[in-house]
This record gives structure tokens, C-alpha cells and sequence, in this order.
């Protein structure tokens, strides 16, 4: 992988829960995370308290060596859900980041497109970013593969590389009209350009959300295909003598060498098992096993990630 990013743990820690609220908690959380070699924190704009709550734990804690701050701008308004990726609007996101974690972003990724606009454009303004000081590096979330590759093209142009894509990538297969507008999934077009180009998809609800712990349903995956592989994961667990998320955690982390999970939980004692188990080569037989049933005629699980029709 080129990115620089330092994913040497195969895990981003996904801060969307973070409150001012519950100090012991993120605490917990982000102690966890270092601990486990973990050095890459993402957060966005619209995640409520995430960046204040970042920038108060550096503020009290101090910097520590190596630590990178990933956050995201550009995300539609919810109230009208317009797109805001104009210069004016980006600007004022990276801004508005920048003072609330007390120092600039490693990475600044569009947490959304706007189709309607021309990537140069875009690109004219993650340059501004980057010269600004806001941030060391640009990427996207949630942008489509051609709009990726093209604003990639219009950043290579202007000195600048995508360091990263942000897509959901996780077992529970999503239906193709996601829980909100403008999501997308890591599909295996998009993987093998990844793959080509070294860029890696930071996963974002890796875990499916707790769907297969049978918590936080989230009506996107709602169909039999997902009880399917969540009855699958159980068995093949089961014949493992391993939890099912522990081979649904170390299935997330190997995927590909691109492909590197985002990982949140309230709880430091699940943080700690999902960072523990992703890196547990010994649940490698039952992820084969997993990926051999659910996917018998695929190649190495890869259309595990292909979005669905409603079904
Ligand atoms: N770029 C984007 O558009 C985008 C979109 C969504 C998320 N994200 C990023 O991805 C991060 C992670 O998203 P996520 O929270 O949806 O990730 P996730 O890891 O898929 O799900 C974590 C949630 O599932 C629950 N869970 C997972 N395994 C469980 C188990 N075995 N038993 C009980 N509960 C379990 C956790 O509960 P506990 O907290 O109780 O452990 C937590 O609420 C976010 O914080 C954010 O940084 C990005």
C-alpha cells in the first residue's frame, strides 16, 4: 500500500460515537486503540461532538507519536440533504475541523459527491486545503468508481494523490437503496482498482453495525440473504470453537491487503477482542470455511461485497 497513512494495524478507530458526554468512555476507547498499535483516528464534520471531543483528549493527553487525525467535509446538510461540495462550503467544513481538533487533519476525505459538479473543480479546491495547511492529504467517501478515478486524474494534475477511499465494505450484504442517500459499498471493480493503484478503502461500518451480534438493525440489511450468512457465521464459528465476530472481525481484515476495516465499540473490552481478533491468523481456516460456503463459486469471497437488489 502507498498510502500514507499509517495503517500498520490494519484498524482505523471510528470516533462517530464520541460525546462530551461520555469522557471515560472515549477515553477507554482511543487508550485501547494506541495501545494495540492503532494510529489513525476518523472523524467528520457531521459527527456531532467527534472533532471537539478529539481535540480536548490531544488538548489534555498531548500529542502522541504518530498519531493521525483523518476527518470529512462535504457532507450534505440533513435538513435539505443539498449537495456542499462548493468551494465556499468545503473551505468552511475544513476550517471549522481544523479549529475544532486543534490542528491540522493528516487526511481530509468528501464525505459525499455531488455528481453535478466537475472534478476539476473539486480537485481546485482539496488543492486550496492542502496549501491552506488544513490538511497533509485528500480522499473520498461514498464517491462512485469513474468519479473516483477521474478526480484522482484532476488531482494528479495539481501535485496531489487520493490517499484514501472510504466505503462501506462489511458481510452484511446492503440493498442497492442504502439508509441514506449517497452511501456506497466497496464493489470488485472498485477493489481491483484499489488493488492496481495502492490506494486502501478504509471500511466503515465493518462490522456490519452489530448486525450479526443481532443489534442495531439497520434496515438496509434486512433480507434473507443476511440470514443466510449470519446462520453461516454461526456454524462455521461454532465448528471452529471461535465467537462469531471474532471470524467476522479477522474476514473484514482480509479481504485484500487494501482493505482495512474501521473499527468503533462504546465498550474497550470489545475494541480490544475485534482489534485482537482481526490480527488472529489462527481464524484463518474458518474464514475460509465462511467464505467457501457463502461463496463456493467466487473468488476469495470478493462477491461477499456486491450490493443487492431488494429481494
Ligand atoms: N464514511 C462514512 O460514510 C461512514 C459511515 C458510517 C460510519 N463511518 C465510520 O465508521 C465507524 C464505525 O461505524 P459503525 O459504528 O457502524 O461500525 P461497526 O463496527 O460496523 O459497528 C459498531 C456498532 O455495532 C455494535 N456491535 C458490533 N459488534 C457487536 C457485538 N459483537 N455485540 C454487540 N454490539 C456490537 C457496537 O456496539 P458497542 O458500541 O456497544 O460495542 C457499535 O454500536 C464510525 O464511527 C465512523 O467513524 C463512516
Amino acid at each position: 500500500m502507498r498510502s500514507s497513512l499509517d495503517l500498520s494495524l490494519p484498524a482505523v478507530l471510528g470516533t462517530a460515537w464520541f460525546t462530551a458526554g461520555a469522557p471515560g468512555a472515549v477515553d477507554a476507547s482511543i487508550a485501547t486503540y494506541l495501545e494495540a498499535g492503532g494510529r489513525v483516528l476518523d472523524s467528520a464534520r457531521i459527527y456531532g461532538d467527534s472533532e471537539a471531543v478529539i481535540g480536548g483528549w490531544l488538548r489534555a493527553h498531548g500529542e502522541v507519536p504518530g498519531l493521525q487525525l483523518l476527518t470529512k467535509g462535504g457532507h450534505p446538510d440533513p435538513a435539505d440533504w443539498l449537495p456542499r461540495l462548493d468551494r465556499g462550503a468545503l473551505l468552511h467544513d475544513a476550517r471549522t475541523s481544523v479549529a475544532k481538533l486543534g490542528r491540522p487533519a493528516d487526511a481530509y476525505l468528501l464525505h459525499r459527491d455531488d455528481v453535478g459538479r466537475p472534478v476539476a473543480d473539486v480537485a481546485d479546491t482539496l488543492r486550496t486545503l492542502v496549501d491552506e495547511g488544513l490538511t497533509s492529504a485528500v480522499g473520498v467517501s461514498n464517491w462512485s468508481l469513474d468519479r473516483t478515478r477521474e478526480l484522482r486524474a484532476a488531482l494528479q494534475d495539481r501535485g496531489l494523490d487520493l490517499v484514501a477511499v472510504s466505503d462501506y465494505a462489511g458481510l452484511a450484504r446492503p440493498l442497492s437503496e442504502p439508509d441514506f442517500a449517497g452511501e456506497e459499498s466497496l464493489d470488485a471493480p472498485t477493489l481491483g482498482w484499489l488493488e492496481e493503484t495502492g490506494i486502501p478503502n478504509l471500511s466503515w461500518s465493518s462490522q456490519s453495525g452489530g448486525w450479526f451480534a443481532g443489534v442495531h438493525p439497520r434496515g438496509q440489511f434486512a433480507g434473507a440473504e443476511n440470514v443466510r450468512r449470519r446462520a453461516v457465521l454461526e456454524q462455521v464459528a461454532e465448528v471452529a470453537g471461535r465467537r462469531p465476530e471474532s471470524v467476522l472481525a479477522r474476514w473484514t481484515a482480509t479481504i485484500s491487503p487494501v482493505v482495512v476495516p474501521i473499527v468503533a465499540s462504546r465498550s474497550p473490552e470489545r475494541l480490544a477482542r475485534t482489534l485482537a481478533d482481526l490480527r488472529d491468523p489462527a481464524l484463518d481456516p474458518a474464514v475460509a470455511n465462511l467464505v467457501a460456503v457463502l461463496d463456493p463459486q467466487g473468488v476469495a469471497g470478493r462477491a461477499l461485497l456486491e450490493p443487492g437488489a431488494v429481494w
